[in-house]
């Protein structure tokens, strides 16, 4: 495994496994797997109605004596509706059974925002949270909460991937040593993506598979990189990344890619619409 040193000096593992979309007892799963092949990072949200599934294969492998829970780096996100809850992270925490996570995120752009990454600030002082990202965050909205709060977020989550490598907004954050950690880094299993032609040619080479070589492009990126399967093939395999290294030239191939697309796109009255979607654990 490679690490991502954060602003604060907290390491954070360079690739872990995602689990949007994936129900609590798949995310379990998912996970206790992910940690048995290695994976020391797992990220999740209040959104993804999946914590307590999250939380328990992390604790089972822990009293199995896999992992320790110093060497494993959990990162989730506060929902919108959850921004003014002052009881937020300690529920979020406890979902998860765990006393504190490594990365907590507020998770889109919406609501009361700056509260709720007041909130987060206030996890940090308390030790609840180790470092403190954001999401989805683009242009004013970004503006706003960089000038009505006081640490600088670690991280930022986006999506990307080779068509998309979000270079102007990380060349934004490049003052606060702000690290990216990509979402849909498969392009949400798009096969278009994998497939292309330059992905089929390097997987030859290097005789790995073509999602490995797009994995092995967001490390060499220096990107935090967080591919979701419920397939133990697949998390076999995305984990198998770090005994090889595309040249220079290889990456500049595959940085002919940027441009192509973006696959989600919300506009501020979807994130707002955020902001009303409660989610079915809240009171
Ligand atoms: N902050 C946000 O708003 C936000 C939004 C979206 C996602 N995320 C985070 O980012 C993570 C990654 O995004 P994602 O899971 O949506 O998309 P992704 O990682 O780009 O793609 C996941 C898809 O790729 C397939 N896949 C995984 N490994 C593969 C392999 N080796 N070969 C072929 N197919 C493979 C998976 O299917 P199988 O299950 O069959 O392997 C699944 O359908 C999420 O899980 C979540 O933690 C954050």
């Amino acid at each position: 495994m490679e690490f991502i040193t954060l602003s604060n000096g907290v390491k954070a593992p360079a690739l872990g496994i995602g689990t949007f979309m994936l129900s609590p007892e798949d995310a379990e799963k998912a996970v206790y797997a992910a940690i048995k092949y290695g994976y020391t990072s797992i990220d999740t949200a209040n959104g993804y109605i999946n914590e307590i599934g999250v939380g328990n294969a992390i604790r089972r492998a822990i009293n199995e004596g896999i992992v320790k829970r110093e060497d494993i780096f959990v990162s989730t996100k506060l929902w919108p509706t959850l921004y003014e809850d002052e009881t937020a992270v300690d529920k979020t925490l406890d979902r998860l059974g765990l006393d504190y996570v490594d990365l907590l995120f507020i998770h889109q752009p919406s609501g009361n925002f700056v509260a709720g990454y007041k909130q987060l600030e206030k996890a940090y002082q308390d030790g609840k949270a180790k470092s403190l990202g954001i999401s989805n965050f683009h242009d004013e909205k970004l503006e706003k909460l960089l000038a009505e709060t006081e640490i600088r977020p670690h991280v930022i989550q986006l999506e990307a991937h080779p068509y998309c490598p979000e270079k102007e907004i990380m060349s934004r954050l490049s003052e606060y040593g702000t690290k990216l950690m990509g979402w849909y880094p498969l392009g949400h299993g798009d096969p278009g993506l994998v497939k292309e032609e330059i992905f089929t040619k390097l997987a030859d080479k290097y005789r790995k598979s073509n999602a490995q070589i797009v994995l092995r492009w967001h490390v060499q990126m220096g990107f935090i990189t967080i591919p979701g399967s419920k397939n133990p093939d697949h998390i076999r395999d995305n984990v198998n990344i770090f005994d090889f290294e595309l040249t220079e030239d290889e990456m500049a191939e595959i940085a002919k890619l940027d441009g192509t697309k973006k696959y989600y796109h919300a506009d501020a009255a979807q994130e707002e619409k955020y902001a009303e979607m409660h989610l079915p654990f809240e009171g």
